[in-house]
């Protein structure tokens, strides 16, 4: 008789058990009981991805994994982005950006400032991100949380007259859009080469998108990144920018992430816009982040 052929040697992975708690608010819920560090296998990833498509973010409670595990597990939704701050990549993992506000001999160990304005992570790009996921290494005693408002949410409830006044409309987006405002104010980022200033050059976007999985529509402007809406003069932009930014974030719709030790947040940028409260400066803060490229947005 001959031995079996590889193929045919199918590896099974057991399953894992584990519970899915929505959070009682706008959006979010946690996950308890997964271990990300034990293989996941194509059922139970799948009822992960149902929970990220329904709850918008998810957070796995008490993840010890290492970089590697998280880009591994990351790679499972898609293609994984590169920052363009280079000087922020954790060394020998570049698709891991830190974002941190140590101080190391006189250097910024990571992206201090990171979402510091409300925005959707790499909207500024051809193809944004689909979604990010950001580790706890090291946490405040107090402060650094990180709120997320829910856009679908915010197309939804937006007054007629905003609406008509935005559908069917462009945006433009900017990478250094408040770059110069972050640089000055804290003074975390490094001034962009050439080279730098070449790969985020200005990108335009529709103002409502269709998200790919779920097809709800979400507005997809945010203070962070968005500069202008095309086709509109400067002060009437403007205005409409100022009002969709205030729609974007009512209380309501926010869920705000108050950080435990060893959580791994995941959420989905085509569906939320994230801001970080931030924490005093003499408190360190340290987190992992991977983002996950997207579709381009219609
Ligand atoms: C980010 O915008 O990716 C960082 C959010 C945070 O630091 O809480």
């Amino acid at each position: 008789m001959s031995a079996p052929s590889a193929s045919a040697i199918a590896v099974s992975i057991a399953p894992q058990s584990f519970e899915i708690r929505p959070f009682s608010g706008a959006v979010g819920a946690e996950i308890i009981g997964l271990d990300l560090a034990l293989p996941v296998n194509d059922q139970d990833f799948a009822r992960i991805h149902r929970a990220h498509l329904e709850h918008h973010v998810v957070v796995f409670r008490d993840q010890r994994i290492t970089p590697q595990q998280q880009i591994a597990f990351s790679r499972r939704f898609g293609i994984l982005q590169i920052h363009v701050l280079k000087q922020f990549l954790l060394t020998g993992h570049p698709e891991i950006l830190i974002v941190s506000n140590i101080i190391e001999n006189g250097q910024s160990i990571g992206l201090g400032d990171a979402g510091k304005f409300w925005h959707s992570d790499l909207s500024y790009k051809e193809l944004p991100s689909l979604g990010s996921m950001l580790h706890a290494q090291e946490l405040p005693s107090e402060g650094g949380d990180t709120l997320f408002a829910d856009m679908h949410k915010a197309w939804d409830g937006l007054p007629q007259a905003l609406r008509s006044a935005v559908e069917g409309r462009s945006a433009a987006h900017s990478y250094t859009a408040r770059y110069s405002e972050t640089k000055f104010e804290g003074n975390w980022r490094p001034t962009l080469t050439p080279e730098q200033l070449a790969q985020v050059s200005e990108v335009v976007h529709p103002v409502v998108r269709t998200h790919p999985e779920n097809g709800r529509k979400a507005l997809f402007v945010s203070e962070g990144f968005t500069t202008r809406i095309v086709g509109l003069p400067e002060d009437e932009s403007r205005q409409l920018l100022a009002e969709l930014f205030a729609h974007s974030v009512l209380p309501e719709n926010i869920y705000r992430h108050q950080w435990q030790p060893h959580d791994l947040v995941f959420w989905d940028n085509r569906s939320l816009i994230h801001l970080a409260a931030g924490c005093p400066s003499h408190l360190r803060r340290k987190l992992y982040r991977t983002t996950i490229q997207g579709n381009a947005p219609y």
